[in-house]
């Protein structure tokens, strides 16, 4: 995994829509995978500035959100799609038709499901996922136990997630306890993974994600398996990463690399 550490929140949003947005730039009718929560929203900001101000255009561009919460509809204000639509749909340019978010009120499940991998696979996978974590290690919502080979489901959230998300809601209470999710081997047919991460809160989800032991008990684990994740933390959430150090100099020697100085690095002498 490739790791760059940013000082702060708002730099690991503005330097993940740059990935995002090279794609776009270089692939226009590209596929992207979303996902929802507090961690991607400065990464949406900075997109729909690059729309506005710089003309970023994703008209030809496919969705694709990992999650919904089962028994929401569309225009609930807690649904993915809703989110979805506020924080980025409905200030930019994508086509309504081509992004997908999974129904949370499908009467058939396993159908749904189903369809949602195929309309995956039809539009040709997926060329860059995004993505946050749980404060215990999930990504999307493959919960601590979830296979590491699983697909689009159903799953039952676990009751840290529950609590985490309980300030949505207004209560524990009134959280929904299912959810349809892209499952840990979907996220992983994916050819790229960005995985987006701040504050002191994720440090030890991070370390455990980034250098833990692969482990279906923190399902970002399995993203070691990838081979294209950039995981992009703040301060905070790499506090804990042992091998800090190394992930600078990787950083220092790609740079070098990106802007041609191969002298520095011992390159292109005799
Ligand atoms: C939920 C979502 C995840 C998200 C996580 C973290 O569980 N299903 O996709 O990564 O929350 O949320 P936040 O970004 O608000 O910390």
């Amino acid at each position: 995994m490739r790791v760059i550490i940013q000082p702060d929140a708002e730099s690991v949003g503005r330097r993940g829509a740059r990935f995002v947005a090279d794609l776009v730039r270089r692939k226009p009718d590209c596929v992207l995978g979303l996902a929802t929560g507090s961690t991607p929203l400065g990464l949406y900001r900075e997109l729909i500035r690059l729309h506005r101000e710089e003309g970023l255009d994703f008209s030809q561009v496919t969705t694709f959100n990992l999650d919904e919460y089962v028994g929401l509809g569309p225009t609930h204000p807690q649904s993915y799609r809703c989110f979805m639509q506020q924080n980025l749909f409905d200030h930019i340019n994508v086509r309504p038709e081509r992004t997908s978010v999974p129904d949370g009120r499908a009467l058939d499940f396993e159908l749904h499901c189903r369809q949602y991998e195929q309309k995956i696979k039809d539009a040709g996978g997926i060329d860059l996922q995004v993505l946050g974590l749980g404060s215990d290690g999930h990504i999307a919502f493959n919960e601590p136990g979830s296979s590491l080979g699983s697909r689009t489901r159903l799953k039952t959230l676990a009751s840290e997630t529950v609590r985490d998300n309980a300030r949505f809601f207004g209560g524990e209470d009134k959280v929904p306890r299912l959810a349809i999710t892209m499952g840990v081997g979907t996220i992983l047919e994916s050819r790229r993974c960005l995985l987006l991460a701040f504050g002191g809160h994720k440090a030890e989800a991070v370390r455990a994600t980034v250098e833990g032991p692969i482990t279906a008990q923190v399902t970002g684990s399995a993203l070691q398996l990838h081979r294209e994740v950039v995981g992009i933390f703040d301060e905070g959430a790499a506090g804990l990463l042992v091998r800090r150090a190394y992930y600078a100099e990787v950083e220092q020697a790609q740079s070098l690399l990106e802007s041609g100085q191969l002298k520095a690095l011992g390159l292109g002498g005799q």
